[in-house]
């Protein structure tokens, strides 16, 4: 049986051994997401309620490589590039080169399907960036900033290896300015908990952090609107997951590369309510998805 309150140990754990728990999260939920969601682990931006999930996927990524103007950039990073596919097509849009960095082996383990002569990429964690020891003049970090135990700090890392006039596109999961300690112990905290997240930033604290870290905002866009059917799909996933889903098919979702044990079931449960209480998150707006894209001076 799940609860909703959660232990602040929980989130202090996720914050000081934010690499161990990001390890083992993904390790047992990867390719569960993968087979009831699918390999872009982001969002689609949708035009209207009659747009495919295909289209709208196709078209959320031609307008970021646009953004990050793709074609000109010369040195390329993905941060957080989970399974790799969207570093390939990121690959496939220029001849610069293309790296794509994650914190998860078994994330990582998925992207040599990507077979290009100028895509290459590392098991790395964001917070240590600046020891990749390059510079790049596009960077693109998707669905994953929640996870980073020091958002200002990380904001600062990333400006530190980006060129002069290079872009940075950021998709955020924040949490709506305002709110009070018991909507996000009541709505927010359980579904940080199932996922691992340290915590959740607001989109005018990321402005700030831009501001302050030699960062020209470009635009910064709520998303909420244009992504409201990839919750509805999440929802309705974890629905049919429910129905289909039994003990015996936790081995074959879980990581061989890593022993989770009893641990393993237990994240791969907690995906239910997580699923239940994103959607919650949504509906009542404390949940924000952010669009941002910003240029280095
Ligand atoms: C929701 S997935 C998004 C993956 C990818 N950006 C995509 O859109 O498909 C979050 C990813 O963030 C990665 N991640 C979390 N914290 C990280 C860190 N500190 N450094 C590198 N990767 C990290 C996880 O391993 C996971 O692959």
């Amino acid at each position: 049986m799940f609860t909703t309150k959660t232990h602040p140990k929980d989130f202090r754990y996720f914050k000081e051994q934010y690499d161990e728990s990001v390890e083992r999260m993904f390790a047992a939920v990867g390719d569960l997401y993968a087979e009831y969601w699918n390999d872009f682990f982001h969002f689609a931006l949708f035009q209207d309620e009659h747009e495919s999930r295909e289209s709208a996927f196709e078209n959320t990524h031609k307008k970021y490589l646009e953004a990050l103007r793709i074609h000109d950039a010369r040195h390329v990073l993905e941060l957080a590039c989970g399974r790799g596919s969207f570093t390939n097509l990121l690959a496939e849009h220029t001849s610069g080169e293309v790296l794509g960095i994650d914190i998860s082996r078994s994330q990582l383990s998925h992207v040599k399907r990507f077979k290009r002569p100028n895509l290459r990429f590392k098991h790395h964690d964001i917070m240590k960036v600046d020891e990749l020891g390059q510079m790049f003049d596009a960077v693109v970090l998707m669905d994953a900033e929640c996870y980073l135990p020091d958002k200002q700090l990380a904001v600062e890392k990333i400006s530190n290896v980006m060129n002069p006039g290079a872009r940075l596109l950021l998709l955020g999961w924040c949490k709506q300015d305002g709110l009070n300690s018991i909507q996000e112990e009541l709505v927010l905290h359980p579904f940080m908990k199932y996922w691992a997240i340290p915590s959740l930033e607001t989109p005018d604290n990321y402005k700030k952090y831009f501001e302050h870290n030699d960062f020209n905002i470009i635009e910064m866009t709520d998303l909420n609107n244009q992504v409201k059917r990839n919750w509805e799909f999440g929802y309705e996933s974890a629905l049919k997951g429910i129905k289909m889903l039994s003990f015996k098919d936790v081995p074959r979702l879980v990581w061989k590369g890593m022993t989770l044990g009893s641990e393993g079931v237990r994240l791969i449960k907690e995906q239910f309510p997580a699923a239940v209480y994103i959607k919650v998150g949504y509906d009542l707006g404390f949940l924000r998805y952010v669009y941002f894209l910003v240029e280095k001076k």
